[in-house]
């Protein structure tokens, strides 16, 4: 009985080195290990040994079992990893496939419109200033003549953090901010983010506006209409028609809205421009005297003008985009193409 249990374990270390495969070795389990296998058989045997020898064989019997399973445990795991990197190894050897190039990241289109306007004003001699999102209800209204309770505040669909502070609406606190600290000459612009409780083809709650303002002597209206029309000539590379409507801001008098001709119909009229053929980009006017008594300026002496530019206004008409909301949707397809 002994020597059938040590030729058995002779027999199957043999056998596991010759083992190539998972099929070889699943015969071999049955063969060995398996319930009617030739380890059982033998096990079957061990009633007829003497009563005194049947521990010491029963215990070698034991041994030389955990012994053979221990050994095909692990020829299972040396096959099982080599048929693994084999089939990788198979197919990561194709040496007619191109190279993986690192994906190049880029800017947001915003951010590619918001940097090119401001390079446009600067090269005209402003320069640049950045304030606050989170802003003091004084800058966002007070500051700009539009004291508690104006019915200019209803235009603005605001998002108070508190009853004084608020997320700012537009960049023309920026104005007060500059013109409370600094004296004229100022040629300054403020890009930046602005909030507003406003969603739609052409608004987004969250967007950008370059504030721009101009304060010295004899400072015109012609001046605004200059600054602007360079501006859109830079912007779009060629002369596209704008129009300056009359409009209203508590903080400038007279003012206006100014549009573009819409370029993605042409000026036919489209959904983009409501059948209008034209596109608010921007209010400006001359900056009201009440401003600048509140900043300490002598508005005997000294005249401006301020303009508030939506930035993503621009970057729709300056790449034919046809809903606003495209830019805020994060979809990779969309921002790849710029
Ligand atoms: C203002 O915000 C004034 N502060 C502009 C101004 C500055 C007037 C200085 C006078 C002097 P308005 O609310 O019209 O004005 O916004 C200015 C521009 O921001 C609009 O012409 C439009 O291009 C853009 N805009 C306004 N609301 C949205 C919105 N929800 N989403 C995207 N763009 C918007």
């Amino acid at each position: 009985m002994e020597q059938k249990l040590l030729s058995l374990q002779d027999e199957a270390g043999k056998n596991l080195d010759q083992l190539v495969d998972a099929g070889q070795l699943e015969d071999f389990r049955i063969r060995y290990l398996g319930r009617k296998g030739l380890f059982s058989t033998i096990m079957r045997e061990l009633g007829a040994v003497d009563q005194e020898e049947r521990p010491r064989v029963g215990q070698l019997a034991n041994t030389i079992k955990e012994e053979i399973e221990k050994l095909f445990d692990e020829k299972k795991a040396l096959l099982g990893s080599s048929a693994q990197s084999g089939a990788k190894g198979a197919s990561s050897i194709d040496l007619s496939l191109p190279g993986r190039y690192p994906e190049r990241g880029r800017l947001h289109p915003v951010t590619q419109i918001m940097n090119e306007v401001c390079s446009i004003f600067e090269a005209m001699g402003f320069s640049v200033a950045e304030g606050p999102d989170v802003e003091q209800d004084h800058y966002n209204f007070e500051a700009l003549n539009i004291p508690a309770h104006h019915p200019a505040r209803d235009m603005h669909d605001t998002f108070y953090v508190s009853d004084s502070i608020l997320l700012r609406t537009h960049t023309s606190p920026m104005q007060a901010r500059i013109m409370e600290s600094q004296q004229p000459p100022l040629r300054v612009i403020a890009p930046g983010k602005v909030y507003r409780c406003d969603s739609d083809i052409t608004h987004t709650p969250m967007f950008h506006q370059v504030e721009g303002f101009l304060v010295d002597t004899k400072v015109s209206f012609a001046d605004l209409k200059g600054i602007l029309t360079v501006f859109t000539q830079k912007m779009f590379d060629k002369d596209l028609p704008l129009r300056f409507r009359p409009s209203f801001f508590p903080f400038t008098e007279p003012s206006a809205e100014v549009d573009i001709a819409c370029v993605i119909c042409g000026g036919s009229g489209c959904r983009v421009c409501k059948q209008t053929g034209w596109l608010e980009i921007l209010g400006a006017g001359m900056i009201d005297p009440e401003v600048f008594k509140m900043v300490g300026y002598d508005p005997e002496i000294y005249s401006g003008f301020a303009f508030g530019l939506g930035i993503e206004r621009i970057a729709m008409l300056k790449y034919g985009i046809n809903d606003i909301r495209l830019y805020y949707e994060n979809d990779l397809r969309f921002l790849a193409q710029f």
